[in-house]
């Protein structure tokens, strides 16, 4: 069985005054039978790993190259100097808004791993290409052209059009598209697919974790807006912990 996981993703979001929810969040995740993740800000994560113990700390992208003249990135080795043990790659708002193609969305996975990180690997389809009949076989060749070799990964399926909309698939949707990530993940990795957790994405809040975390083959999830407070998220995580 996969490990459950439950990932908070603050994105560009979250100054100083902010680490007393992470303080919060890791008061209650050391109780809990799941893995807790967070990703705060990079400006935080040296700080957010001083003070947890029971979590883990995770970067929200990392360059795919060690060093080099490349202003404002950074490589996988200076998230893991930091102290983090994780990090997001792949995620729609970096697909969309820099460009990221698969390709580099897998050599960015790669340099985790060679980092000594776990990526969580982010897919998912555009609402237009759900509309067109495409949602399968867009995951499904974001997923065989993103992943690296190895099979300590983390995946993580957001659809697009759920994101941050308050709009969720229903759950004959999310389970469909993740038995179609099972069946891939063990295509690709043998047994060992057996237990990448494969978490959901998009608009998950204290009233449907539940419900999603009843569905087969969801082992967790990536929360973005309801992670930023430790009251929406605690509850979540418990919700994750009860499946
Ligand atoms: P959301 O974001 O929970 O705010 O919809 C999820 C994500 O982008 O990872």
């Amino acid at each position: 069985m996969p490990h459950k996981v439950i990932a908070g993703n603050w994105k560009m979001n979250g100054a100083q005054t902010a680490l007393s929810e992470i303080a919060a969040i890791s008061l209650v995740a050391g109780s809990l039978t799941c893995k807790t993740i967070l990703c705060p800000p990079t400006t935080l994560t040296h700080l957010a790993v001083g003070m947890v113990d029971s979590i883990g700390i995770g970067g929200q992208n990392c360059h795919h190259e060690l060093e080099g003249p490349h202003t404002g990135d950074i490589s996988a080795e200076m998230i893991a100097e930091a102290g983090a043990q994780y990090v997001i790659v792949g995620h729609s708002e970096r697909r969309e808004n820099h460009g990221e193609t698969d390709a580099l969305v897998q050599a960015k996975a790669k340099a985790a791993l060679r980092a000594g990180l776990m990526p969580i690997i982010c897919i998912g389809e555009t609402l237009s290409q759900r509309e067109d009949g495409q949602a399968i076989s867009v995951v499904s060749t974001q997923f065989i052209m993103s992943v690296p070799t190895q099979a300590n990964i983390i995946i993580a399926y957001e659809p697009v059009w759920a994101i941050g909309t308050g709009v969720l698939p229903s759950l004959a949707q999310i389970t469909k598209m993740h038995d179609v990530i099972r069946a891939l993940l063990i295509k690709t990795y043998g047994k060992q697919g057996e237990s990448v957790p494969i978490l959901y994405g998009g608009s998950v809040k204290p009233n449907n974790a539940q419900g999603i975390f009843g569905v087969a083959n969801v082992n967790g999830a990536l929360v973005g807006g309801a992670s930023l407070k430790a009251s929406d998220f605690i509850p979540i995580m418990q919700a994750l912990s009860d499946s």
